[in-house]
């Protein structure tokens, strides 16, 4: 087999990208898509060009199909794994993996038991931003990691979002919404974390809507808004990361590492491009790097890639179930931990990923099967 045939099940909002990147790599096929609502499936399907526009139980009935991409929302994503995984497929989903340890841990093992992949966004890490932050860090640009800050601030949603009030109910707030991408590139930069502390607020347990839609409803707040954390990598290095829908205004960067040798300045980890800036130890003044890896533009679906090569390769893929489960496990710990009074200790385990090679881009993506 030297390519996969691929169903993406959720046809909403972000499904537009993966239609669109699936046609930059020649390792999978989108040859069906399906949702709740069929005549979205079908729309999708005359768009892109794409063979069958299913139901789920039609998509999931199909043997031609190996692997599924699951767009759907949060709440039903751990079901719609195990869906695909009980029919024998593959699933790569968006984040998160899911909106309970219990539910992640759930997937995880059905996957094993099938001996089928779990694969899971955010992939920007793998984007050439994110790549050549990893690659100066294990170019010993920085010297050994020691620490790490990371800023995801902003006032929320509620003054564009048509629909806001679920960024503000449990599984919602701005841990749960931003922390995958923010969380899976510090994995992916510094390795697996050991424990973490932290406190969380609700500071306005009252929002008003102020987008045109629902304009002047009001919102009871139920998950905390502001989440700031404290984590213990296993490398010994150590991170603090603030993630809050209540600033207005900041200063602050998205993610600096500091070394015993220097400083790197990490760009926005929702995105996939630069600028990547160092400062070493005897430095005047920051340098903008040159991005050393392919996929600067918003390439969401380059996880799939990536993980239909493993495949083909008999690999793990490098955004795998275990490092979304971490991830998962990460930010549940912060909220536990300001609950309970104490640090919360991680019980998954995940290996730091591999970089991905130097030189792969959209033109060559099968050559990584062969590295
Ligand atoms: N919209 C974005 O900008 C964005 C960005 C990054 C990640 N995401 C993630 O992508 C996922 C989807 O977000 P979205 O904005 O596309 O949402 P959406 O509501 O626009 O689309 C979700 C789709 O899934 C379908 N669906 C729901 N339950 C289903 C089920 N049980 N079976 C089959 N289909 C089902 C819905 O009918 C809908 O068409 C979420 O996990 C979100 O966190 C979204």
């Amino acid at each position: 087999m030297t390519k996969l045939n691929v169903g993406i099940i959720g046809c909403g909002n972000i499904s537009g990208i993966y239609f669109k990147t699936s046609k930059l790599f020649d390792v999978y096929d989108i040859v069906a898509c399906a949702d709740l609502d069929l005549e979205r499936a079908k729309k999708r399907a005359e768009e892109f060009d794409i063979p069958n526009a299913y139901t789920t139980d039609e998509l999931l009935a199909d043997q031609s199909i190996d692997l599924v991409i699951n767009l759907t929302i949060p709440a039903v994503h751990a079901k719609v794994a195990l869906a695909a995984l009980e029919s024998g497929k593959h699933v790569y989903g968006e984040k998160p993996l899911a909106v309970t340890r219990e539910e992640g841990q759930q997937v995880l093992r059905v996957a094993k038991e099938k001996g089928l992949m779990v694969g899971n966004a955010p992939d920007t890490f793998l984007g050439a931003g994110l790549q050549t932050s990893r690659k100066l860090i294990d170019d010993g640009w920085i010297g050994e990691p020691i620490s790490v800050t990371a800023f995801m601030m902003n006032h929320g949603h509620e003054g564009w979002h048509p629909d806001p009030d679920f960024y503000y109910q449990k599984g919602g707030g701005p841990m749960f919404d931003m922390g995958p991408y923010y969380l899976t590139a510090l994995v992916s930069l510094m390795g697996p974390v050991k424990r973490v502390t932290g406190t969380t607020n609700i500071t306005f347990p009252e929002r008003t809507i102020t987008s045109k839609q629902k304009y002047g409803q009001k919102i009871q707040v139920q998950t905390p808004t502001q989440i700031n954390g404290v984590l213990d990598f296993e490398s010994g290095a150590v991170g603090s990361i603030i993630t809050s829908f209540d600033t207005w205004h900041h200063k602050l960067p998205n993610i600096e590492i500091h070394g015993t040798e220097g400083s790197l300045s990490v760009p926005d980890p929702n995105n996939f491009g630069g600028p990547v800036y160092v400062r070493r130890r005897d430095h005047d003044s920051w340098s903008e790097m040159p991005l050393t890896h392919g996929f600067s533009e918003n390439s969401r679906g380059l996880g799939v890639a990536d993980m239909a090569a493993a495949i083909l390769k008999g690999e793990t893929p490098r955004a795998n179930g275990d490092l979304s489960y971490h991830v998962l496990e990460l930010m549940h710990g912060f909220h536990d931990a300001s609950d309970t009074n104490r640090h919360y200790e991680l019980t998954s385990k995940c290996e730091q990923p591999p970089m991905l090679p130097v030189g792969i881009n959209q033109d060559n993506f099968s050559d990584l099967i062969k590295f």
